[in-house]
């Protein structure tokens, strides 16, 4: 890890980062926010109110009488993107979670709106307190020109959504009193109780916990000349990288903000823009500075790939072993299919936590 600091370039990811994150206060901030002409809500999908999960009475009670703050150590925080394209699938997600919790009011959601999204962070937010309206959250804006400039070296590069890199972010979004987050995709659900991911230790001095795939072959995420050139692929040096899926994450983010981890992710990403060390994506830089050195959860926790491939028509299906959460990572989605009267067999699994109501009811609102 030592040799990443003297082979990476760092003098322009500081001059760009400086000013470009900014931290919103749903509650005040998001009030002030230009409001279009009868907001979004009227093209926004509409959602029907999720039933009311309340805590059991062995849940651990806030220390925060009557005032909800993220800073409450009884909370379980979980951090998620919201945009209005993947706006069922977060929603689907949230549901499952609230479902499945142990303790339902000591789930804290930290949702990462993006600035260039169609739907103000203001409207997204009401379809949460509408959808949720007991749900412990914070809506955070992020401004994805420090992204946009890290990964805009290429016309493909550019239609990726800078949304996919918040991960790297949740660090400094998030308020400093809070000192571990899990981070969710919007393509999942969740079928077990959250507060035994939360539970789970990192051990030694890991940032991150995820399921670890050691039989996918590592080398195809990176070129050629990555693996050509010495001083590049000596970082895996003393290490065994396994593949990860990074839409499921633990992360230790007080280590996380000690280590600087930000900027490690981002030196790759620099480095990516003047000569190609991987293909296109915000895995391979997680990959370059994490792999190998994750703490590796039960894989029950992410049955990744169940999007499979709506092109070629494909479908998956489950790892072998016990589930605690549904992954449809890949290109085909559960509601697409869906809606399209074509769906995979598993995507019947994911209906249930669906709060859709469909087009038909939204015009009689
Ligand atoms: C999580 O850990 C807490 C504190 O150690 C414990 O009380 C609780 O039972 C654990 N919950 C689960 C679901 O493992
Ligand atoms: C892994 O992928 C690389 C590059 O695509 C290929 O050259 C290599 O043969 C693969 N290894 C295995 C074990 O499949």
């Amino acid at each position: 890890m030592l040799s990443l600091q003297s082979t990476v370039p760092f003098t322009l990811t500081l001059f760009v980062l400086l000013p470009l994150l900014v931290l919103l206060e749903p509650s005040h901030a998001i009030r002030s926010f230009p409001i279009k002409e009868n907001g979004d809500r009227g093209w926004l999908p509409v959602f029907a109110e999720a039933p009311e999960y309340r805590n059991g009475a062995e849940c651990p009670v806030s220390s925060f009488k009557g005032c909800i703050t993220s800073c409450d150590p009884s909370h379980v925080h979980i951090a998620m993107t919201l945009d209005s394209e993947y706006l069922r699938g977060s929603i689907s997600a949230v549901h499952s979670v609230l479902r499945h919790a142990s303790c339902p009011d000591n789930v804290f959601f930290h949702f990462i709106v993006a600035e260039s999204d169609p739907a103000s962070p203001r409207s997204l937010d009401q379809v949460v307190r509408s959808t949720f309206p007991s749900l412990h959250f914070k809506v955070y804006l992020f401004k994805e020109t420090v992204v946009k400039n890290l990964i805009s070296s290429s016309i493909r590069q550019a239609l990726e959504n800078p949304l996919n890199y918040a991960r790297n972010y949740l660090a400094e979004i998030l308020e400093p009193c809070v000192d571990r987050v899990i981070y969710l995709d919007s393509d999942l659900v969740v079928v077990d109780d959250i507060q035994k991911l939360w539970n789970i230790s990192l051990s030694g001095l890991r940032v991150i916990g995820a399921p670890e795939y050691c039989h996918a072959n590592f080398t195809r995420y990176f070129t050629d000349g990555f693996w050509s050139d010495p001083a590049m692929s000596r970082i895996f040096l003393g290490r065994k990288p396994c593949y990860f899926n990074t839409g499921v994450m633990v992360m230790d983010l007080v280590r996380w903000r000690q280590g600087n981890y930000r900027k490690r992710i981002e030196g790759w990403m620099e480095l990516q823009k003047e000569r190609r060390i991987y293909e296109l994506g915000s895995l391979p830089p997680f990959l370059l500075v994490f792999a190998g050195d994750v703490e590796a959860i039960d894989h029950r926790w992410n049955q990744h790939g169940l999007g499979g491939d709506n092109v070629l028509g494909s479908c998956r299906s489950l790892h072998p072993g016990p589930v605690s959460l549904l992954h449809w990572s890949g290109k085909g989605k559960p509601w697409e299919r869906l809606d399209a009267g074509t769906p995979c067999p598993l995507d019947h699994l994911w209906s249930p936590y669906d709060l859709y109501k469909p087009q038909h009811q939204q015009q009689t609102q």
